[in-house]
């Protein structure tokens, strides 16, 4: 594993301290902080190259360029992907309407049924709700075994029905921190295909798993694959989809944004779309900062390397849930075992319920002794109603917390025991 202590040294946002205490920042699933490299390399970018790309012969225009198709090489590189699947977004839920205006809106119809699952996130489920409204097509919920993970007969029954079209899946959970078993949910679907039943496009909900475990999109198995840079060390605004090249060149997946940078040509007919894949789906101006900033979190968690930040997340998981499990007034929820290998349950955080206490008060008494962790339903609302929870209290871990760092998060919770003497 590494060098926490070292790793905390490149994250200047850590030095910081919130109500006289040092901060103890557990809201990572919302969004990370940012290495020293990632702000280096946007302040760079600005100092000293910044141009619009493409469009012009100048020596800045060409070095912007260069910049840009060296970020895309990289980020697609630290997912496995070719550099013609990536179309660089600003979040997971850019990316999740971009498969739904550019792949659903013309693939779907009456009575199709998208597929997705209790846990799913609000961008990965009201993104399908509207691309239902849209093409007539059918959202239908697979269930969640007790420990909070897809439930695989349930799943393996709806696929039979023979209508799923589109099968569409967190990776990690947000809330309930359980790993999604892709490999055999993907044996699942080709057995049906092997009884002559329809293959389902597969999409995976990568939010919470870019930047926590090792991804490798040319193996995963799946059609297409969304993250947001900004939780993944990279800067706000960063995001990412991965198509399967197919995909793209057969047309099947169109644009769905449209506009200059795109075209082969214009006329007043009409529009023929560039035969660049890359360009095709990128209208406009791009972020090109944000790109070199995403290129730089990528070379970081790179050279801290993609197994080791797995380990130390399950290291840290593992911890969270032994010692929040001896609090009596904790109730967690999700697997309580990290798994490992091919049979991986959990990584990146821990949610809870608190008995007596709703979870914005636990956040706030929490916030009082410089811990930062979510409260309230963490846009799974669906999941919460499935579970008869009001809210929950999540706490969720990156490359630089460490083993103290939950120590103190137990000890700020014996003060909401003080406060609302429970
Ligand atoms: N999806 C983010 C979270 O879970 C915002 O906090």
């Amino acid at each position: 594993m590494f060098d926490e202590e070292r790793v905390r040294r490149d994250f200047p946002l850590l030095w910081r301290k919130v109500h006289a205490k040092p901060l103890v920042y557990l809201d990572n699933a919302s969004t990370t902080q940012k290495p020293q490299a990632v702000i280096d390399a946007i302040t760079n970018y600005y100092t000293h190259h910044n141009a619009n790309i493409h469009r012009g012969v100048h020596q800045l225009s060409d070095e912007s360029t260069q910049l840009w198709n060296q970020a895309r090489a990289v980020v697609a590189g630290f997912f496995g992907a070719e550099e013609d699947e990536l179309i660089l977004t600003r979040n997971t839920t850019e990316s999740m309407n971009g498969i739904a205006y550019g792949w659903a809106d013309h693939n779907l119809t009456k009575g199709d049924v998208i597929l997705v699952s209790y846990m799913d996130h609000h961008s990965n489920l009201v993104v399908w709700q509207e691309a239902a409204k849209r093409t007539g097509a059918k959202v239908v919920f697979v269930n969640l075994t007790a420990e909070g993970e897809v439930d695989l007969h349930d799943l393996k029954e709806k696929l039979a029905e023979g209508n799923v079209k589109l099968l569409t899946l967190t990776y990690v959970s947000n809330t309930l921190g359980s790993v999604c078993p892709l490999q055999e949910i993907i044996t699942l679907v080709d057995e049906q295909a092997k009884k002559g039943k329809i293959k389902p496009r597969i999409v995976v909900d990568g939010a919470q798993a870019a930047g926590h475990l090792p991804v490798d999109f040319s193996r995963l198995g799946v059609d297409f694959f969304s993250a947001s840079g900004h939780k993944m060390l990279g800067p706000m605004g960063s995001g990412l989809l991965l198509v399967r090249k197919e995909i793209l060149e057969s047309g099947e997946m169109r644009p769905y944004f449209f506009g200059g940078g795109m075209i082969a040509a214009v006329s007043v007919e009409g529009t023929e779309f560039s035969s660049s894949l890359s360009d095709r789906f990128t209208p406009g101006t791009p972020d090109v900062a944000s790109a070199v900033g995403l290129e730089a979190a990528c070379n970081y968690l790179s050279a801290l390397g993609m197994e080791a930040v797995l380990e130390h997340d399950q290291d840290l998981v593992a911890y969270a849930l032994e010692q929040l499990q001896q609090i009596p007034e904790v109730e967690l929820v999700g697997p309580l075992s990290v798994g490992s290998g091919s049979q991986l349950r959990r990584i990146g955080s821990v949610a809870f319920l608190y008995k007596g206490v709703h979870a914005h008060d636990v956040a706030q008494v929490l916030d009082s002794e410089g811990v930062a962790v979510r409260s309230g339903h963490h846009c799974t609302m669906p999941l919460h109603v499935y579970n008869d929870w009001v809210a929950t209290t999540r706490a969720s871990f990156q490359v630089y917390n460490t083993r103290e760092e939950i120590d103190a998060l137990v000890s700020a919770l014996d003060k909401v025991k003080r406060i609302f003497k429970v």
